[in-house]
């Protein structure tokens, strides 16, 4: 095994879902829904299928994805794109960001990121020979410390992601915390990449601020997003790159020796899931208010801290004090949990690098995107805790 990847080991989702499998648990680790995308959707991808759309598409997508890509960009974000040269459709968002890292960078640059932080960053950094810098998000909310933040920034830095809506914490970053990456980012001549995955996928008052839509970001900003999250396609892997064509170029010049193309009858669906009318989100964001105001109240029902997404997915909590005795750290937490209690959630210490972990050894995060029966499931199991 190359020595590029030989420290990458297994992923902590294949662990855990072995786990769930071997004991029968109610599975909240894997941010997968266990139901289906809208019916228009998936009768969209058949019909290309049996309309012989078969062969490759353009490697840079179909015209009539990107079209329906810069058009949905346009009405939620205000953001003007040109389905020219503005857009590239990857293979889902992990794609993306990974051609956006090869593209945009070279060996010896610097990267900064969040953490906790989405597992595929730094492996994708380590392959194209960059070096991560980690700034932590603390706190109720998450927030990182703007100082700290600009500590992390200097001659060698060339990009920043930021994921927001956040993996694994369900933080939204607001206009202000974007505002600030975005000072930075103009000051050090640094580009952005974002992984705006869980942009329809928020709650409360809560909003998503595209920060290529921020005063001097537009030129800089590459943002990244898939149908997966959106129309519960997880299994499809379409998703996009859209910015200023220099930028979308630079991914292409990766992308095109990765998969060069992307599965032909899933993105002509796309164009379909991604014309849908504004209900369609509306609804959406209502499905998943109902799921996420449920799992909060079951988890704190059981005493556990809860720490309230605005958006994504998941809930992290802080588990302390709640676990028997012999629970000292998050992986024997999510053991026990998965086989004691029969619920599997994910501990947390691996979405921190390995200086970091002791900041996630006392969180867990479930994810909410299941059926109304299996979080029922999940509450009756852990109700046994109270
Ligand atoms: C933050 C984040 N980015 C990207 C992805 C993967 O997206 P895709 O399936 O489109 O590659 C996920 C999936 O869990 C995610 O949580």
């Amino acid at each position: 095994m190359a020595r590029r990847v030989a420290g990458f080991g297994t992923t902590v989702f294949v662990e855990i879902n072995n786990l769930a499998r071997q004991h029968g648990a109610v599975n909240l680790g894997q941010g997968a829904p266990d139901f289906d995308g809208p019916p228009e959707v998936l009768q969209a991808a058949v019909n290309a299928v049996n309309g012989a759309l078969n062969q490759y598409a353009p490697g840079i997508g179909m015209a009539t994805v990107r079209e329906a890509i810069a058009r949905h960009a346009e009405r939620f974000y205000g953001q003007k794109l040109n389905p020219e040269t503005d857009v590239l459709v990857t293979s889902g968002a992990t794609e993306g960001v990974f051609a956006a890292i090869l593209g945009l960078t070279d060996p010896g640059d610097e990267a900064i990121v969040f953490e906790p932080i989405y597992d595929t960053y730094v492996p994708n950094m380590l392959m194209a020979g960059v070096t991560p810098r980690h700034v932590p998000l603390r706190g109720e909310s998450w927030s990182f410390d703007p100082d700290e933040l600009a500590r992390a920034f200097n001659r060698r830095t060339r990009i920043i992601i930021v994921n927001t809506p956040h993996n694994p914490t369900g933080k939204v970053f607001s206009r202000d915390e974007l505002r600030v990456i975005a000072e930075l980012c103009q000051k050090h001549d640094v580009l952005a990449i974002t992984d705006e995955v869980y942009e329809h996928i928020l709650y409360d008052d809560a909003s998503h601020t595209r920060l290529a839509t921020l005063p001097g970001m537009a030129e800089r900003t590459l943002t990244i997003s898939s149908l997966g999250k959106t129309f519960s396609v997880t299994g499809w892997k379409v998703g996009w790159a859209v910015g200023p064509a220099a930028l979308v170029n630079a991914a292409n010049q990766a992308h095109q020796f990765i998969t060069y193309a992307v599965a032909s009858p899933l993105q002509a669906a796309a164009a379909t899931a991604l014309n849908l009318p504004f209900s369609f989100f509306e609804n959406l964001q209502a499905n998943y208010q109902a799921k996420r105001d449920r799992m909060v109240g079951v988890l704190e029902g059981v005493g556990f801290k809860v720490f309230k997404p605005s958006g994504s997915y998941f809930i992290m909590i802080d588990w302390r004090g709640r676990a028997p005795a012999k629970v000292q750290e998050d992986f024997q937490f999510a053991q026990w949990l998965t086989t004691e209690v029969g619920v599997a959630c994910i501990p947390a210490s691996p979405f921190y690098q390995e200086s970091d972990k002791q900041l996630g050894k006392y969180f867990a995060r479930f994810a909410v995107c299941k059926k109304d029966e299996t979080l029922a499931a999940a509450a009756e199991r852990l109700s046994r805790l109270r």
